[in-house]
């Protein structure tokens, strides 16, 4: 069976600049999006246009960089919003409007004090004007993951009859879990009539740590894009993150999907953004954390020389990492410590490695990590000891 491309909507200078701390200028934007571009990005969301004169400018210069991916600029649902979003996309090869609106009974009742009648009819219009711009209009059902599925596949319907080609349903407050947000979009496939005009995409947040499974339950439920992020960044906990859904993809291919990104640059882009943005990437973070190849305990350290895949179920290499590491701490074992030596060049034999060991644990008791410097010392002593 043919496997089936899922696209990716990158919004690391969207969602992902709302972090406090993370603003960027408008060079450093350009900077990422022509890396995205590179990357193999499907859909850059490049800004918020009528959010400042700042973000118009970044957004109108990204336009006019990106040579193959999609750039795409978010509104709300009104007329100048999107006026703006159009005409800082003017010069896009394939410019995308991004419309929506709130539709869950909180956002109607808290936000808009409306009701879903008039939500419904501003979502249609907001829609048919975009596309008065242009002919890639993506839709979002904001708070989509706590919207009643029956009153989301009205608006859904509405909005495709009215030309959106892209149906964002945003798990917004990341509340779902991933049976419930893959439920979700199963009943559009099966209830929204004229579905099969419009591509599903979903944009899930990191409340409670579900962003990623829960694109991956809306991809295995008949969605084709995931919204999502360099190093997981966005509002509060964060958006999916891109390496992530990239690597399962490239991992899982009983799945049958895949990604036009290309993985060997998913370590250069996160310390780009994490450079560029000045946001550290937690060191256990998944497929780009400085952990994430390295093996620090005994039994770990030992499976891994002898064979990487009892411990690793990615090649660094394919996320463009060189190799994964053999860290030395007190729970290290001989195996790693005679890696090492030999790593600096000293071949030792069983019995040297006895002695060695013992001396290696009494400085790793004290200090963290050892490092060649230390090695290099204990075997200096051991020269020494035995004349
Ligand atoms: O999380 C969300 O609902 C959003 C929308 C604006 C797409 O970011
Ligand atoms: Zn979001």
């Amino acid at each position: 069976m043919n496997s089936e491309k899922i696209e990716i909507f990158d919004t690391t200078l969207r969602d992902g600049e709302q972090v406090p701390g993370c603003k960027l200028n408008k060079e450093q934007k350009l900077i990422i999006a022509e890396r995205l571009d590179h990357l193999g990005i499907d859909v850059i969301e490049a800004g918020f246009p009528i959010s400042s004169p700042g973000d118009f400018e970044s957004v109108s210069e990204i336009s006019k960089l990106v040579k193959n991916a999609k750039v795409c600029g978010l509104t709300r649902a009104n007329k100048k919003d999107i006026e703006a979003a159009a005409e800082a996309l003017q010069y896009a090869k394939r410019p995308r409007i991004h419309t929506g609106i709130g539709t869950s009974d909180s956002h109607i009742k808290y936000k808009f004090n409306s009701t879903r009648e008039d939500i419904l009819e501003r979502a249609v219009q907001a829609v048919k004007y975009a596309k008065s711009f242009v002919e890639d209009v993506e839709f979002y059902a904001e708070d989509a993951g706590r919207t009643d599925n029956a009153y989301l596949a009205k608006v859904c319907e509405e909005v495709i009859k009215v030309g959106a080609t892209v149906l964002n349903i945003p798990d917004t407050t990341g509340y779902c879990l991933p049976e419930e947000y893959g439920m979700k979009i199963k009943y559009l496939k099966e209830n929204v009539k004229g579905i099969e005009n419009a591509v599903i995409s979903c944009h899930c947040h990191n409340d409670l740590g579900l962003a990623t499974a829960n694109s991956i339950a809306g991809i295995t439920n008949g969605a084709r894009q995931i919204e999502c992020t360099i190093n997981g960044l966005g509002e509060r906990a964060g958006n999916t993150a891109l390496e992530e859904v990239v690597m399962i993809l490239k991992q899982h291919k009983n799945l049958n999907l895949h990604t036009n990104v290309n993985s060997r640059m998913l370590n250069e882009m996160s310390t780009l953004v994490s450079d560029l943005m000045g946001m550290p990437v937690q060191p256990n973070k998944a497929i780009v954390g400085a952990n994430a190849f390295s093996h620090s305990s005994g039994i770990h350290q030992d499976g891994v020389i002898k064979n990487r895949a009892t411990y690793e179920i990615i090649d660094p290499e394919e996320v463009g990492v060189n190799e994964s590491s053999i860290v030395l701490t007190a729970r290290s074992g001989r195996s790693a410590l005679a890696y090492r030596f030999k790593n600096i060049g000293f071949d030792i034999t069983k019995n040297e490695l006895d002695f060695l060991y013992q001396e290696f644990l009494k400085i790793a008791d004290i200090k963290k990590e050892i490092d060649n410097n230390d090695l290099h010392l204990i075997m200096k002593s051991f020269n020494l000891k035995i004349g």
